[in-house]
């Protein structure tokens, strides 16, 4: 049997103990993602952690092409099932050639969505059945699962708002309202079923509330 020591996280096998942090940051489309994922990298690189900043779909230059097929508009409509299996994709390339490696060697990751997004985005926003993406889950991840995720929420309109003062739409960007408004309730779902992961982030208040809160939380989850 493994020797054990008990950390903050509860039991963890000393193999493991030197394992770095992954944290997520998801949130529907122009809740400021972007501003806040590098308040949260300069936080990790202040304390004189190893970060990888990473993002999904993409990640590497294979799962960077997956994520331009994801997202290019194109007159072929996609299947729910083939967006479902483009996502895994990148996702199985991106955690075998950047995200286990980073963490086995100790170094912690912060990535611009993870799975999450999938429950959010193609379970609710596509209605493709949970349980289908639970069995990808397990398979591509096997018991890979964020340490804490930061959950960026704020109405859809907002959101869209901003997306669209940025300019071209992409594939999914292009949905309607109605489409984000499940999006956003698959993120709340998420939540419910895992608040101990999780932290939410009211991203509807002005910047530097927003940055409030993310330090409250950096301080408090991650100790730094
Ligand atoms: P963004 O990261 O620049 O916001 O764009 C990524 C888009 O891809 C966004 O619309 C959410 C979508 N997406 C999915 O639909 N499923 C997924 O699993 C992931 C990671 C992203």
């Amino acid at each position: 049997m493994a020797t054990r020591l008990i950390t903050q996280d509860g039991f963890m096998s000393v193999e493991n103990a030197k394992r770095g942090r992954f944290i997520t940051i998801e949130g529907t489309e122009g809740v400021g993602k972007s501003t806040n994922v590098a308040y949260v990298k300069a936080r990790i690189e202040a304390a004189g952690i190893e970060l990888v900043l990473t993002r999904e779909p993409g990640g590497t230059a294979l799962a960077e092409q997956i994520r331009s097929m994801i997202l290019e508009p194109r007159e072929e409509a996609i299947a729910v099932d083939t967006e479902l299996l483009l996502v895994f994709a990148a996702r199985a390339q991106h955690i075998k050639q950047v995200i286990k490696p980073a963490l086995e060697r100790g170094a912690w990751v912060l990535s611009d969505r993870f799975t999450d997004a999938t429950y959010a985005y193609q379970g609710f926003g596509r209605g493709i059945d949970t349980a289908r993406i639970e069995q990808l889950e397990s398979f591509v991840q096997g018991d890979l699962r964020p340490d804490l995720t930061l959950l960026l929420d704020a109405p859809v309109d907002i959101g869209l708002a901003r997306a669209s003062a940025r300019g071209a739409l992409d594939r999914i960007e292009q949905e309607k309202h109605c489409f984000f408004e499940k999006v956003r309730e698959g993120y709340h779902h998420q939540l419910a079923k895992e608040p101990q992961r999780f932290a939410l982030i009211n991203a509807e208040k002005s910047l530097q509330a927003v940055e409030q809160q993310v330090s409250d939380v950096v301080q408090s989850r991650l100790g730094i």
